[in-house]
């Protein structure tokens, strides 16, 4: 095999309950994830000198502090030497493995969607069948731990409970497909930055957090209606005091009958919940034309983890 193409999907939490900063410099969290339709492509291909290169052609309009690095600090590139340097670790001849990966990216970079997390991921899946490495999801979401909080997720995919920082997954009961609307912003929100004024908003003893009882109902039952109003995000009000035209977002998509808007992640981007792709639509429209935002886009949930295509 010379080459070999990976999507992993953006996250958006459908929960997100934040808890105190720990010794480590990370925050408790209790989350609940689910991948989207909406994905990062990393195509690999085979170099015998032991090179790690990479590139990306993006799809979306990338402001200028929204730059993806292209040296040995992307996300994809440190995915694919941890992998190598596991390699070396058990045994194998993996010293000369090398690999360009050539990302294009979809996901919002820096928008609170782990863009860069699905990257990672993708280039662990792609490796990991590039070099013929053989290892199973397990072991590929354990070193998925070493790269970041929620590259495991984009991994695994589907819908899960994060805790931890994030990085331990625990599965969640989901029917169904749920219809979102992103609506993305033009500049990103550096994710330390959110956590940082979290800090300075919140009590610093806060109790640990947990998993709400009526989002995980709605998501048992498949319930829209329920899920939207159950939606939650312990970040939204440090991204809100960041970008406070994200509120206007909000209202506009909920003023257009969203069943509930959150701020994903750590923001900017903001997530509506919809009944039917036409309801979406009529959702889309509305911020399209009255919110200040990037990008509007249609998608579904839960999607596939990080997979060969
Ligand atoms: O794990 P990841 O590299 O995605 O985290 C990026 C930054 O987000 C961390 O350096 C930290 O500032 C913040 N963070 C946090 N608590 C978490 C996850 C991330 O404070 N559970």
């Amino acid at each position: 095999m010379t080459s070999v193409t990976v999507h992993a999907p953006a996250k958006i939490n459908l929960s997100l309950g934040v808890g105190g900063l720990r010794d480590d410099g990370f925050h408790t969290l209790a989350t609940v994830y689910q991948a989207i339709d909406l994905h990062d492509e990393v195509r690999a291909t085979r170099r015998d000198d032991g090179h790690i290169g990479v590139s990306v052609v993006s799809e979306i309009d990338l402001a200028e502090d929204n730059h993806v690095p292209v040296g040995d600090d992307n996300l994809a590139v440190r995915a694919a030497r941890h992998l190598r340097d596991h390699l070396i670790a058990r045994g194998d001849d993996a010293a000369g493995f090398g690999v360009d990966l050539a990302i294009r990216k979809v996901i919002p970079v820096a928008g609170g969607m782990a863009g860069g997390s699905a990257d990672a991921a993708a280039a662990l899946v792609a490796c990991n069948a590039l070099w013929g490495a053989g290892l199973d999801r397990s072991t590929l979401e354990t070193l998925a731990a070493d790269l970041g909080s929620d590259v495991p997720f984009a991994v695994r995919g589907g819908t899960a409970a994060g805790s931890g920082r994030g990085e331990t997954l625990h599965p969640v009961l989901a029917r169904g497909v749920f219809h979102w609307v992103v609506a993305t912003s033009a500049a990103g929100l550096p994710t330390p930055e959110v956590f940082r004024t979290f800090d300075a908003l919140s009590d610093a003893h806060a109790a640990d957090p947990v998993l709400p009882d009526a989002l995980l109902e709605a998501l048992a039952a498949g319930d829209a209606e329920a899920l939207g109003a159950a939606l939650t995000n312990d970040l939204q009000a440090a991204a809100l005091s960041l970008r406070p035209g994200l509120q206007r977002t909000l209202d506009v998509g909920l003023a257009a009958g969203a069943l509930g808007a959150v701020v994903s992640g750590s923001g900017p981007t903001c997530v509506f919940l919809a009944a039917s792709p036409e309801h979406g639509l009529d959702i889309a429209v509305a911020l399209a034309s009255a919110a200040d935002t990037a990008d509007v886009l249609q998608t579904t949930g839960p999607a596939a983890g990080a997979e060969v295509v």
